[in-house]
């Protein structure tokens, strides 16, 4: 099936990335959020995220203009999905809300319409469970800055026909990333492997071994990370964190996967990152 008209859901960080990258593409893109001023602040960082391209001499002025004109906006889930070839689901990270969102569009696009989450670590067994379209639900996992990161996990559920993965897998290429298939199974491939990387360096942090800055140092210096393990927990959300950390420690039932007790501690109170203005760091 081809791909030409895309509904993301959500205009937060990831959701708005998502639509840049698409309208950017060359796709007809429609941003649903639930209010007119989520919409508008989505739509207000994609032109700064233009702006900052124009500026760097990437795209024209004019380009960026047609960028914007590839975007619409709805706050209705219904009237905003009917229309599209392939929906985008990058709502907040919760079983319940995904669920609601895909009944919804299950019921309103149109047979062929393919469903995607940008899930992180939700199933994505699970949620194409609760649809009548299995064969046509996959996971499409972008990472932030969205138009910056070249990745793209493309996540099959038990069910996600061949036709479906091929025609994300492409559509994922005609949007500049490089696609990577992946089975479903808790963390996918990314966090599996990021997220205990994370949570090491918090023990690190609580068993006093060295200071915050200097675990960082050590992985930006001695790995060639662009950001140490504590910068980027703050940039994700230790809230993200922790709850990832919760899905693979259930989901593999390995003590491996314990989610540190610090993590847990800063999390209670509320030093969720840079979103809060306190982590690991101050901002
Ligand atoms: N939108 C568009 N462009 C952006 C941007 C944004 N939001 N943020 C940065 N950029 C661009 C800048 O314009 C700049 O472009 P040029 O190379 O053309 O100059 C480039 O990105 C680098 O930015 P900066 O010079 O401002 O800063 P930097 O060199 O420190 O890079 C960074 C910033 C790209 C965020 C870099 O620090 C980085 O790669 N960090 C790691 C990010 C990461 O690991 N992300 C994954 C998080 S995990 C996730 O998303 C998924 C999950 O499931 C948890």
């Amino acid at each position: 099936m081809s791909i030409s008209t895309i509904t993301v859901i959500g205009g937060g960080t990831m959701g708005n990335g998502i639509a840049h990258v698409a309208a950017q593409s060359g796709f007809m893109v429609t941003l649903v959020d639930v209010s007119e001023a989520a919409t508008e602040r989505a739509i207000k960082t994609i032109t700064t995220n233009l702006e900052r391209q124009v500026k760097k001499e990437t795209i024209t002025a004019e380009q960026m203009a047609e960028v914007l004109g590839r975007i619409s906006t709805a706050t209705d889930l219904e009237k905003g999905a009917t229309g599209a070839d392939l929906v985008i689901e990058a709502a907040s990270e919760r079983l319940e809300i995904k669920r609601q969102i895909f009944a919804t569009l299950d019921r309103v696009c149109k047979p062929e319409a393919i469903l995607a989450s940008n899930t992180s670590s939700i199933s994505i067994t699970e949620l194409a469970g609760g649809t009548s379209r299995a064969d046509k639900f996959i996971g499409m996992h972008f990472f932030n800055p969205v138009p910056v990161m070249k990745l793209c996990e493309i996540i099959r559920g038990l069910a996600t026909s061949d036709e479906t993965y091929a025609t994300i897998k492409s559509m994922a290429e005609t949007m500049g990333k490089v696609p990577v298939e992946v089975q479903d199974y808790p963390g996918f491939i990314s966090n599996r492997i990021l997220m205990p990387m994370i949570n090491e360096a918090v023990y690190c942090v609580m068993e006093g071994i060295a200071s915050v800055e200097d675990i960082d140092t050590v992985m930006k210096l001695g790995m060639a990370h662009p950001m140490g393990p504590l910068t980027l927990a703050d940039f994700i959300g230790l809230d993200v964190c922790l709850s990832i950390m919760e899905v693979l420690h259930t989901g593999l039932g390995d003590s491996k996967y314990r989610p540190c007790p610090l993590l847990r501690k800063m999390v209670a109170a509320g030093h969720l990152g840079r979103k809060t203005g306190k982590g690991f760091y101050s901002y």
